[in-house]
């Protein structure tokens, strides 16, 4: 397996603050915008996407995971989150789960509280070996 590409946290910082600018969030005027780190060093993004049936909204964490693997798959070594501000936002528990898919438990991520792990934030995660452990 390749070494781990370096983390140009500026970066990823700058791609999450410019897809924000992207997001479609008419109902709750709070744009998301999230950028990841592959293993092989590409940078993958997305932004919120609401809609009028609200619970149809998709996170801006589900457009960066279907950009992760349409550009060709791979697993997520750093993610960084930002609100409209611009500040550091904690994915949803639900896309807590997806990065959690994606990355696993050493992925990192910036939080309000400096940088920290998927498992940090996602303790006692549920994953594919839970489906094994528990009787698949
Ligand atoms: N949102 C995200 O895009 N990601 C998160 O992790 C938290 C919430 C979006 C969904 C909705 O469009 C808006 O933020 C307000 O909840």
């Amino acid at each position: 397996m390749a070494d781990a590409p370096l983390i140009d946290w500026e970066a990823l910082r700058a791609e999450a603050v410019r897809v924000m600018g992207c997001a479609y969030a008419p109902y709750s005027r709070f744009p998301v915008g999230v950028a990841g780190l592959v293993d092989d060093g590409r940078i993958v993004s997305g932004c919120n996407v609401e809609n009028a049936a609200y619970g149809v909204t998709l996170c801006a964490e589900c457009g960066m995971v279907s950009q992760l693997h349409a550009s060709g798959g791979g697993r997520l070594v750093a993610v960084h989150c930002v609100g409209g501000d611009g500040a550091p936002l904690m994915p949803c528990g639900r896309c807590r789960q997806l990065l959690w898919e994606n990355g696993g438990a050493d992925c990192l991520i910036v939080t309000p509280e400096g940088t920290l792990t998927m498992a940090d934030v996602l303790p006692q995660a549920f994953g594919a070996p839970d489906l094994d452990a528990h009787g698949r």
